[in-house]
């Protein structure tokens, strides 16, 4: 395949009066991570949501491997291969690590309507336990499958909630600062596996980061928003180079 795996292209969201997300595009490869950055409210979360299909774009086109997306809702979009993590953690307490893994996967592929419950297509397959087992011990939680999430550490709900992403394998993830809440060992590791999983299985990765130590050692490139605009891009040393990019940064550091 030529051209880039995900391209988003002058993407616009109006809140109200409020230009969330003002003329957007990027683009990024097969294995590449984009690090999306930028201070508080400049849209960095809006363009993830327009992406994954959560809001309607009032203007512009997602092409997934030159497939327009933006018609599509939420769910086609996932299983296209769209997944994403969130900002603020979207686990549910009461269930364990594994039926994480599971429910996403039954979720994908589709097969929750109280029909096929009854006749049992809505179990597990052989193969989902065998792709969840198999995601818990790429990303290290193969001791906690059975674990209640609502007992774990923030750092390791913010695993579940990577796992479940990549349990359905998807050719992008968009991750909303996975880092958040995550100590400098923890952000150092998950910065090792997010490069790991680039490499290895080709994802491309958005990477929305405040830890900006993550985002050098992670992003390929990186584009920089501020108040809904792309004022940016580069590799990390070229954007960071930038007088707007600094006054951005540094008048709101987080
Ligand atoms: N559903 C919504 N309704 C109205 N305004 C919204 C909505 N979602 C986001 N906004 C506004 O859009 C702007 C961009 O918000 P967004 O959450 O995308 O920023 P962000 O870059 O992710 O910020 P942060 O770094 O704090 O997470 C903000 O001014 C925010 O208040
Ligand atoms: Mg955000």
């Amino acid at each position: 395949m030529s051209g880039p795996r995900l391209s988003a292209s002058s993407l616009t969201k109006r809140f109200g009066g409020l230009v969330a997300v003002d003329d957007v595009s990027i683009e990024i490869a097969e294995g590449e991570c984009l690090g999306l950055i930028g201070p508080n409210g400049a849209g960095k979360t809006t363009v993830f949501a327009l992406i994954a299909g959560e809001i309607e774009a009032d203007a512009g086109t997602i092409l997934l491997e030159g497939e327009h997306l933006e018609s599509l809702p939420a769910y086609r979009r996932a299983r296209k291969g769209v997944a994403r993590t969130y900002q603020r953690l979207e686990v549910f307490p009461e269930m364990t690590v594994l039926e994480h893994l599971l429910f996403a996967q039954t979720a994908h592929r589709g097969s929750t309507g109280v029909v096929r419950d009854v006749l049992g297509k809505g179990r597990p397959s052989v193969d989902e336990l065998g792709r969840a087992e198999a995601v818990l011990e790429r990303i290290g939680l193969s001791a906690q499958a059975s674990t209640v999430v609502g007992t774990m550490s923030l750092g390791s709900c913010r695993l579940v909630e990577l796992a479940r992403a990549l349990v359905t394998s998807p050719k992008v993830l968009l991750a909303d600062e996975p880092s958040s809440g995550l100590d400098s060992y923890e952000t150092r590791d998950l910065g090792e596996l997010l490069t790991e999983l680039r490499e290895t299985q080709g994802i491309s990765i958005a990477l929305v980061e405040h830890d900006l130590t993550m985002v050098r050692a992670v992003a390929d490139r990186v584009a920089v928003m501020d108040l809904g605009r792309v004022i940016a891009s580069g590799t990390y040393d070229q954007v960071m180079a930038v007088d707007r990019v600094r006054s951005a940064y540094l008048g709101n550091p987080t």
